[in-house]
């Protein structure tokens, strides 16, 4: 896991001070394959559940669950109910056998956005969605990272209904890359009526895919010439 502690410069909207630790390996989850491996990423976000006071009787989602390891840390943090929602059969099935092995209770059911609409609110919500911009639309075998051509085919529905989809007091957590807009994440979220800030970062070396993918990235603006990492964030919004 590569994860540095050199300071990163905030947005505008991430006014406060962001917790900038070492990142905490994810535990050993079985995974199908094809089903998204969890890496930086997870890690990252998986910490901030960790740091998240789960209230008794919470009702979780976990939307785009891969191999439900967060599902999993929300289950293992006290959620009464936790829904791991992914459109891919192999991560549903991956999820399940990672909630058996642990002994945790979790309901892994196929679905996007609009399902977990339908099955809300949540007192918590947390989202590894992908947001890898790319100049290409997502097919099967990339839909757990593209994210069209801004990186925002998910993040920007999501954002949007966040508040739909927790109850007063709810919280969400989402990771996203630096990449893909922070401050449009933070604003939007903030136009729906919630706090919004940037509460985790990592700054960490281009994987395999975004280092295919340079020239797209410095052609659309994306990456400054040369550039060769990338900060991940992790935001969190209480209604
Ligand atoms: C970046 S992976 C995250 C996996 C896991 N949550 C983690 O933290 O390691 C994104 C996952 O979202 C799923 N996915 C992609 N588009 C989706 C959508 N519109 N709705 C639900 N799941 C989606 C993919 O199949 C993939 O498993």
């Amino acid at each position: 896991m590569t994860t540095s502690a050199e300071p990163v410069r905030p947005g505008p909207l991430a006014a406060r001070p962001v917790v900038h630790r070492p990142v905490p390996p994810t535990p050993r989850l079985l995974r199908l394959p094809g089903v998204y491996r969890p890496q930086e990423d997870t890690a990252l976000l998986a910490a901030a559940i960790e740091d998240l006071v789960v209230p008794p009787g919470a009702r979780a989602l976990d939307l785009c669950t891969g191999t439900g390891a967060q599902a999993i840390t929300l289950a293992r943090r006290g959620a009464e109910t936790v829904l791991a929602l992914d459109l891919s059969r192999r991560a549903l099935a991956s999820v399940r056998l990672n909630a058996l092995t642990q002994r945790l209770r979790v309901r892994p059911r196929r679905g996007d956005l609009a399902t977990a609409l339908g099955e809300g609110p949540f007192d918590v919500v947390v989202a590894n969605p992908p947001y890898v911009p790319s100049p290409e639309p997502a097919v099967r075998s990339t839909r757990g990272w593209d994210a069209g051509p801004d990186g925002r085919a998910v993040l920007d529905p999501l954002c949007a209904q966040a508040d739909t989809l927790l109850r007063p007091g709810g919280t969400l957590l989402l990771v996203q890359s630096g990449l893909s807009d922070v401050d449009r994440s933070l604003t939007t979220l903030t136009a729906r009526g919630l706090r919004a800030e940037v509460v985790r970062r990592a700054r960490i070396p281009f994987g395999p895919v975004l280092s295919g993918r340079t020239a797209y990235l410095e052609a659309a603006g994306l990456i400054e010439p040369g550039q060769r990492m990338e900060e991940l964030v992790v935001l969190r919004a209480d209604r």
